[in-house]
């Protein structure tokens, strides 16, 4: 298992590739809904645009990526840190239709312009610093034309209950399917940085695996600013991806950011 120090963009994919499609999209599975939602949005922006090329950061197995470049129109190019999760995703039919990109979405190695970037499953949670979210965020504007869309989807942090979960210990059960459950508990959390660190626990009758996700978590009001400072403006934040309020009770959400260029406050 990898440690506190040596944990880095590639240790995700390191310590999880092998079962990621299998336990973890299977339990937590909102592809459907990310893939239409994204594939209409793909398709207004190429209207206001002339973009019809989408980039994902952190493509991972290709859940989303896959299905949304067999939409009629969408050109989509994905890239990651991790090799073996590029290994997955080459293995699959259609991947043939994605432009792969291996290495760090910080600052990633491609050319635009796109006229939609997106990140989900809580991904740009993964970069350790606030610096490195900004840097993100901007890079990904660089690559979009004026009036071209950036999406965000992760949770909305819970500071109380994050520390609440931590202090008492107690794991909570995040899914269940037949035999196989996947619980987490919070080994770590740092307010003042905004570390969040879930030790998830994937247990089925035949194996038991646990794997420590390293989160900064970002308040929904910090990556509107975020966004901001990437000459990004909030077009829409919906609580889910069938475009449900959103509401102070909202434990996850779905922003819409176009490129506007600089918004003098
Ligand atoms: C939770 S998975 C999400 C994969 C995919 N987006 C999905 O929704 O199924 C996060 C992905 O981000 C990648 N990743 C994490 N940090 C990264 C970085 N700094 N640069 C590039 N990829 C990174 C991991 O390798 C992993 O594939």
């Amino acid at each position: 298992m990898t440690t506190e120090q040596q944990y880095g963009p590639t240790s995700y994919g390191e310590e999880l590739a092998d079962i990621y499609d299998d336990w973890i999209v299977r339990l937590q599975d909102d592809t459907e809904p990310t893939v239409r939602f994204l594939a209409d949005l793909a398709a207004r922006v190429a209207k206001d645009t002339g973009e019809s090329r989408v980039l994902e950061l952190g493509v991972g197995t290709g859940r989303v990526a896959l299905p949304l470049a067999a939409a009629p129109g969408v050109e989509v190019t994905g890239v990651d840190a991790s090799a073996e999760m590029l290994e997955r995703l080459r293995g699959k039919p259609g991947s043939d239709k994605v432009s792969l990109v291996h290495g760090d979405f910080v600052r990633p190695d491609v050319r635009g312009p796109f006229g939609l970037v997106y990140i989900v499953f809580n991904t740009l949670y993964s970069l350790a610093t606030q610096e490195d979210q900004i840097r993100c965020l901007a890079g990904a504007a660089d690559l979009l034309p004026e009036g071209g869309a950036f999406v965000f989807q992760g949770f909305v942090p819970d500071a109380a209950r994050f520390e609440g979960a931590r202090q008492s210990g107690q794991r909570m059960e995040v899914a269940r399917d037949g035999g196989t459950r996947l619980d987490l508990g919070i080994v770590h959390h740092d307010p003042v940085h905004q570390h969040m660190h879930p030790r998830y626990r994937l247990a089925d009758p035949a194996a038991e695996r646990e794997h420590t996700v390293r989160f900064r978590y970002v308040w929904p009001s910090e990556l509107d600013l975020m966004a901001r400072l990437a000459g990004l403006t909030l077009e829409r934040r919906y609580a889910d991806w069938d475009g449900g309020a959103f509401t102070g009770e909202s434990q996850a959400h779905v922003a819409v950011y176009r490129k506007t260029g600089p918004v003098r406050p």
